[in-house]
C-alpha cells in the first residue's frame, strides 16, 4: 500500500519557510492509553457529543491537511530494519509531550515482539522516516476479533503541521478497513481525532480512562459494546 500526496503551492511555501529556519510549533496532545495514565483527572476544553454507530467514510478525512502534504512523502508498511528509526522518531515526537512517560517506543517494540503490531505504517521523505502509526488488537466486550487500538501516532517535530499525521491516520484506517476490521478504539484528545470520524461512545469504555478521552470509530456496521482491553504492551 502506498499513499502519495499531491505537490502543492502551499507545500512549496512550507519548504521555503523551512529553509528559512521557521520553526514549527510542538503539539500538546494526549497520547494513547499509556500516556493517559498520568493525565487521569484532566479534562479537555471541548467534549465531543456521544454518537453511536458511526462508520468510517474515507472521503470524510481532513483532505485540506492532506493537500498540503509534501508530495515526496510516501506512507507504507514498515520494513525490516526500520525498527530503530521508528523508535527514535517516536521518542523525539513525545520528548516534550506533557503527558508522555517516555514509554511509547517501548510499547511499539513490545507489540512487535509479541506479534501484536498488526499495522505499522511509516511516512518516508527522501528515505527518512518522518512519521509512524501503529495499530494492535483490542478486545471489545464479547465481540469477535476485529477491533484494533490505534497508537502511538508520531510525526517528527520539524515536520509537524504539514498533513503527515492526517496522511498516516487516513492510511491506517484504510488498511484496517481493508482487513475487514469491525472498528478502532483510541485514547486521546477528541479535538484532534474527531476530524477522522472518531467519537466518544458510552457503550464502549476503557478502564480508568475518562469517557471523553475514549474514542471510537466503527469501520463496519455493528453494535459491539463493552470494555475495550488493549494489549498488555500498553501497561509497560
Ligand atoms: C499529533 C501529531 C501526530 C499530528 O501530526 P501532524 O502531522 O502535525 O498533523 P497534521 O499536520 O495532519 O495536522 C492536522 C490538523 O491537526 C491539528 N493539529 C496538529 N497538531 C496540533 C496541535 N499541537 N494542537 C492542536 N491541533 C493540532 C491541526 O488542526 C491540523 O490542521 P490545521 O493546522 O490545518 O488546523 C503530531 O503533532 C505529533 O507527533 N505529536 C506528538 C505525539 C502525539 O501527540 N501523538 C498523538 C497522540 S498518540
Amino acid at each position: 500500500m502506498l499513499h502519495r500526496a499531491p505537490r502543492t503551492r502551499r507545500e512549496r511555501a512550507d519548504e521555503t519557510a523551512e529553509s528559512d529556519g521557521v520553526d514549527v510549533a510542538a503539539t500538546s496532545l494526549l497520547c494513547c492509553q499509556t500516556c493517559l495514565e498520568t493525565a487521569e483527572g484532566a479534562r479537555p476544553p471541548h467534549r465531543a457529543p456521544a454518537q453511536v454507530g458511526l462508520v468510517f467514510a474515507p472521503r470524510a478525512v481532513n483532505l485540506a491537511a492532506m493537500a498540503r502534504t509534501d508530495s515526496r512523502i510516501v506512507v507504507e508498511t514498515e520494513r525490516g530494519g526500520d525498527e530503530a528509526a521508528i523508535a527514535a522518531l517516536t521518542a523525539e515526537a513525545f520528548r516534550n509531550h506533557p503527558y508522555s512517560h517516555g514509554q511509547e517506543s517501548a510499547v511499539i517494540e513490545a507489540l512487535r515482539s509479541a506479534g501484536a503490531l498488526s499495522v505499522s505504517l511509516v511516512a518516508r521523505r527522501a528515505g527518512e522516516i518522518v512519521g509512524h502509526v501503529a495499530a494492535s488488537p483490542v478486545q471489545v466486550g464479547a465481540a469477535a476479533a476485529g477491533w484494533y487500538g490505534l497508537g502511538p501516532l508520531s510525526v517528527l517535530p520539524a515536520r509537524q503541521r504539514r498533513g503527515i499525521g492526517s496522511l498516516l491516520m487516513r492510511a491506517v484506517l484504510e488498511e484496517l478497513q481493508r482487513r475487514g476490521a469491525r472498528g478502532c478504539v483510541l485514547v486521546g484528545p477528541p479535538e484532534y481525532y474527531i476530524r477522522f470520524g472518531f467519537r466518544t461512545d458510552p457503550s464502549v469504555t476503557v478502564a480508568h480512562v475518562p469517557p471523553e478521552y475514549c474514542l471510537l470509530l466503527r469501520l463496519a456496521p455493528n453494535s459491539d459494546t463493552g470494555e475495550a482491553v488493549f494489549h498488555a504492551a500498553f501497561s509497560l
